[in-house]
């Protein structure tokens, strides 16, 4: 196992047992990701950092018939997914697999090798070479295929206290909001010869980017 691995065990050992209560508050913008992705009928979506499963559940309920998948670091956090999961009404169509964002192989986990749907949510503040994360999702894409982030943007226009406060109390749970994410979308767009887009919630609380041709919101 490496440094990694373990802080994130370390770190949601207990929390996951009250993870989903307290950051309904704070994770904002969740939903809107999973109303964004517009899964097409039968597609596959792949969440990168699942967490408890809440967000997989919420995908299968939303597009019933997705073939929805997710892979997490942390095997404590599986433990809380897979509870999730057996409980969901989707539960036939959703599989989970422990892995690492930067080096996971689908097809060994899933026997799958594309996806129609990828999507990070408040997981590459977390990731420490988040740009290695992003560059391997996007080798799964399937063909017309969308990339979805939905993470901690800069607070650029709250006051600006919030920002230095935010961050340094983020900092205790090892998130540190990625201020070049939009330059990351930019180059992957680029090297993928396809669309990007990005908006905001919150005057900068949250930031949202996708990778391919997206719905007209
Ligand atoms: C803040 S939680 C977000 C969970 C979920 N996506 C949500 O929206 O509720 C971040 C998750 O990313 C996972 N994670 C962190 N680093 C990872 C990595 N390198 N590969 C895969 N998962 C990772 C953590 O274990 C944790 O479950």
């Amino acid at each position: 196992m490496t440094a990694h691995d373990q802080a994130m065990d370390r770190m949601y050992r207990h929390q996951r047992h009250f993870y989903d209560a307290t950051r309904r508050y704070y994770l904002v913008g969740r939903d809107r990701l999973i109303n964004d992705l517009g899964v097409p009928p039968g597609g596959s979506v792949l969440e990168i950092g699942c967490g408890t499963g809440r967000n997989l559940v919420k995908v299968a309920e939303k597009y019933p018939s997705a073939w929805v998948f997710g892979i997490d670091i942390s095997t404590e956090m599986l433990k809380s997914a897979s509870r999730a999961v057996a409980r969901a009404e989707g539960a036939g169509r959703i599989r989970l697999a422990r892995g690492d964002a930067v080096s996971f192989e689908p097809e060994a986990a899933f026997g799958v090798t594309r996806f129609d749907r990828i999507f990070f949510s408040y997981t590459l503040s977390m990731i420490p070479d988040w740009q290695g994360a992003l560059r391997r999702a996007q080798q799964f894409l399937a063909q017309g295929g969308q990339l979805h982030v939905a993470d901690f943007g800069q607070c650029e226009d709250l006051p600006g206290f919030v920002r230095p406060l935010l961050f340094a109390w983020l900092r205790r749970f090892q998130v540190t909001p990625r201020a070049e994410l939009k330059q990351a979308f930019r180059h992957c767009a680029e090297q993928a010869e396809t669309d990007w887009q990005f908006s905001r919630d919150g005057r900068g609380y949250s930031w949202h980017l996708t990778l391919g041709a997206a719905r007209p919101r």
